[in-house]
């Protein structure tokens, strides 16, 4: 047993994980670009009420999941438990109501939830998330969901359904609050016990509860779609409109509700799998792979003017998770093709000037180390998928010359030491050779 180990709920990303990681990376930035998303990053802990504010006191991230400590300055601090709030709070630290609206920004980066760790739900994971800010428009709610949903056929993912929702906003939503009430309140014998305390607390938390005993209740529930005030309904429509104009399929579910306080308006998520049942879908929550919503109102909250918002952050372990279940293969990362073997100590400081030269002539070039035969430096060179060898043996060093080895051929020559970089063939990305094949 290892002394040590990795915290409950973390893991270590091996190098052998990470071409899913630098391919869904990549497909995330390739895609930002595309629509005008323009990278941000904030700190990794914020002030506590920045969370507690915008999240929400009642929610179960605000209440039991975040990691708060005070600071030797006895400032509460909280490793940042989601990332909206902390775009919205440099929003508005850095004046960003000045630039051309909607500022449209992406991160990619951990988040850290105290929650009972399993498949796919960790203690501190990545999400990549786009946010953008100062536009009510309902395009923009569309085009925040299109992008996502683009995210998600890039890197292959297949067989997934859009939930959507609109969960109104504070001049409707009451209405409808005191209709789930009434609604609940004729069945609190059967309802759980964390029911029991958002039915006083939190309401609308009722229709997130994943309680088997409860599922009936939920779905016997008045539709928050059948509450929604004029300007609400309208956005609604638009916003299904346009998802239909450029056919992104999505399912009305009534039901969908998030686990942050801050919506107003859209809400969706995405789950992998087709719903079967499309009158009652269900969400797990392990399995959400992505979701967002508008946040209307989340600036104003936190003393900022009036600032509408849409956003969607989706987790990256589970979207390896998906591709691994789905069988995608994503390209390998490239290894250096120069594997630079040698014998004897003069050979050896030979050896280091040539992978020297071949690494600054772009070359990539892996030097064997220590003292070991040479079968045994071309038996590594094979297992590190080196595609060629550079072999300093002493016979050829004192005429001027060294062995280059093709080891997927098994052929060898002679070259001159001086224009090497020349000899070897040219540097090849694998992921510029996987997007020429
Ligand atoms: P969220 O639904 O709490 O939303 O998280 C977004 C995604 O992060 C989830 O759909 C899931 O894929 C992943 N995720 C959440 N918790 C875990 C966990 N413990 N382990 C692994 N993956 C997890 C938000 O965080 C909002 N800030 C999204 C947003 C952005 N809304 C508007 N803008």
């Amino acid at each position: 047993m290892p002394l040590y180990k990795a915290p409950r709920g973390t893991q270590d990303i091996l190098p052998s994980e990470q071409p899913y990681w630098r391919f869904i990376t990549q497909k995330a930035e390739a895609l930002c670009q595309l629509y005008g998303y323009k990278r941000i990053d904030t700190p990794v802990f914020e002030e506590t009420r920045l969370f507690s504010r915008s999240i929400g006191e009642g929610t179960d991230i605000v209440e039991k999941e975040m990691y708060t400590f005070t600071d030797q300055g006895k400032t509460m601090i909280t490793l940042r438990p989601e990332g909206t709030a902390p775009v919205c709070r440099a929003y508005l630290e850095h004046g960003l109501h000045n630039a051309p609206q909607p500022v449209r920004v992406y991160y990619l980066t951990s988040i850290f939830r105290y929650e009972r760790p399993q498949s796919g739900r960790y203690r501190q994971h990545q999400q990549f998330g786009c946010e953008a800010l100062g536009v009510a428009d309902p395009a923009l709610d569309a085009e925040i969901i299109d992008l996502v949903w683009q995210f998600y056929i890039s890197v292959g993912l297949r067989d997934l359904t859009l939930h959507l929702n609109s969960i109104g906003c504070p001049d409707c939503r009451p209405n409808y609050l005191q209709a789930l009430k009434h609604h609940y309140s004729q069945q609190t014998g059967v309802l759980c016990q964390d029911c029991k305390v958002r039915l006083e607390r939190n309401p609308l938390r009722l229709l997130d509860c994943k309680n088997p005993s409860c599922q009936e209740i939920i779905h016997s529930a008045p539709k928050i779609t059948d509450f929604l005030c004029e300007q609400c309904a309208e956005h609604f429509q638009q916003v299904k409109e346009y998802l239909q104009d450029i056919d992104i399929p999505f399912t009305l579910n009534p039901y969908l509700v998030r686990g942050l306080d801050y919506y107003a308006r859209t809400v969706f998520e995405v789950q992998p799998g087709r719903l079967t049942d499309v009158g009652q879908p269900t969400l797990s929550q392990q399995s959400t792979i992505g979701g967002g919503g508008r946040y209307d109102l989340l600036i104003e909250e936190l003393g900022g003017n009036a600032t509408p918002a849409v956003g969607f952050a989706t987790g990256l372990e589970r979207i390896i998770l998906n591709l691994k279940k789905q069988n995608i293969v994503v390209p390998p990362i490239p290894e250096p093709m120069v594997y630079v073997a040698y014998t004897g100590e003069e050979g050896k400081h030979d050896a280091v000037k040539i992978a020297a030269v071949l690494r600054r002539a772009g070359i990539g070039a892996i030097l064997s180390m220590g003292k070991r035969s040479l079968k045994a430096q071309l038996k590594q060179a094979n297992v590190l998928g080196a595609s060629q060898a550079i072999i300093i043996g002493e016979d050829e060093q004192r005429r001027g010359m060294i062995v280059l080895r093709d080891l997927i051929e098994g052929k060898q020559r002679e070259v001159p030491y001086e224009g090497i970089a020349e000899a070897v063939l040219p540097p090849i990305d694998s992921y510029q050779r996987s997007a020429i094949s």
